[in-house]
């Protein structure tokens, strides 16, 4: 093994997150990643967002329902403020160095860190021996993604917290193991009221597109009407909404509605209790469904609008793609070079 080098090298600021286009994107990805996106690229940081249809594909995807859901999934990003001359936006696969990268990674992470992330055991399920290579693996192509862009910060919900520990834990490996200072130990941004928004029918479980009950979710695509319905009918507890946040200690379905509640109205619990502080549950969720159906009623109709023109999404995703290439693919080369590949191809 190779001396460490103690050159420290300075990496300069980038952001890089990703979604998967494997269903209709939910408010929970709105809260806790889309719209924080479009504030990180308004603060004017560098931004590299990606719809990551290889992570998809660990799970069975028919194809013509994928290529339309990363489509939808492109048009809920700029419908939600993502402006894809500003932020480079693309989908994984027509940037090779995603795939590429993941092999030397693979080869660096270990087997048994794969084991112990709790995505791959609640995916997996019971039966993991039957789940796919990529499904364990999909943790290291997730590096793969950060670390190909030398990306330093990475905005995420709390539920990709321990993926973006294992990418600073592979990036270390590899840093020692190749005695070089090369890639940054990315740091996780999760911030705010909505980095965990929970399911509307259980306010212990987080909202996700691949529950069961479509009434556990708010759909980027849902029209006012579903909105509001799901909000009238969420599950909370016979309790009025108290006056200091603590108050919501052990009440998770009314906890999570007044998070809900203060995401979209960029406001804090405190400031949300303040307002509704003895309000019962028949007169804040109509409060609250009016404010999801002003906000998000915009960004729905922006991408039906979007939607009608697939052929502009995808050469949005294309030029993108070209731009996030000219970033990874010197640094692929790099790496290909630190671990000792023969680069003598002329191209
Ligand atoms: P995914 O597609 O499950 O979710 C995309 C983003 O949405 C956040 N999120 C939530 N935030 C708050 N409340 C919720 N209920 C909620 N549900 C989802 C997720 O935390 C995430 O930020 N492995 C990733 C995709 C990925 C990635 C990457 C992310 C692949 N490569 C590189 C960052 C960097 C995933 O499955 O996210």
């Amino acid at each position: 093994m190779a001396e460490p080098v103690q050159t420290p090298q300075a990496f300069p600021t980038r952001i890089f997150s990703g979604i998967q286009p494997s269903g209709s994107l939910t408010l929970g990805n709105y809260l806790g990643a889309l719209k924080r996106f479009a504030q990180k690229q308004n603060e004017g940081i560098e931004t590299l967002y990606c719809l990551v249809d290889l992570h998809a594909i660990t799970v069975w995807q028919d194809p013509a329902v994928l290529r339309q859901q990363t489509r939808e999934a492109a048009a809920a990003f700029i419908a939600s403020g993502v402006d894809p001359k500003r932020s480079i936006l693309y989908n994984q696969s027509q940037v090779q160095a995603h795939s590429q990268l993941a092999w030397v990674l693979n080869c660096v992470a270990r087997v048994g860190w794969m084991y112990r992330m709790t995505q791959f055991k609640d995916k997996a399920g019971s039966n993991a021996e039957n789940s796919s290579l990529g499904l364990l693996a999909y943790p290291a192509l997730m590096a793969a993604d950060i670390l190909a862009f030398k990306a330093t910060h990475v905005p995420v919900g709390e539920d990709q917290r321990q993926h973006i520990e294992l990418t600073r834990d592979i990036a270390a490996k590899f840093n020692h193991d190749y005695g070089v200072n090369f890639f940054p130990i990315t740091e996780p941004l999760i911030e705010g009221v909505a980095t965990k928004v929970m399911s509307l029918r259980d306010g212990t479980k987080k909202m996700s597109k691949s529950d069961p009950s479509d009434q556990s979710r708010i759909n980027m695509t849902d029209t006012a009407d579903a909105i509001a319905k799901k909000i009238r009918k969420a599950k909370t507890d016979p309790e009025p909404l108290p006056e200091t946040v603590e108050g919501l200690d052990g009440r998770p379905d009314a906890k999570n509605l007044v998070n809900i509640y203060a995401a979209l109205a960029d406001m804090t619990q405190a400031q949300v209790l303040a307002q509704y502080a003895g309000a019962q549950f028949g007169t804040f969720k109509p409060a609250l469904a009016d404010l999801a159906v002003a906000k998000l009623g915009p960004i729905t109709a922006e991408m039906n609008r979007l939607m009608a023109e697939p052929d502009e999404i995808d050469a949005i995703l294309g030029r993108g793609a070209e731009r996030a290439d000219a970033i990874a693919t010197p640094i692929l080369n790099d790496v290909y070079d630190i671990v000792g590949m023969i680069r003598s191809r002329q191209v």
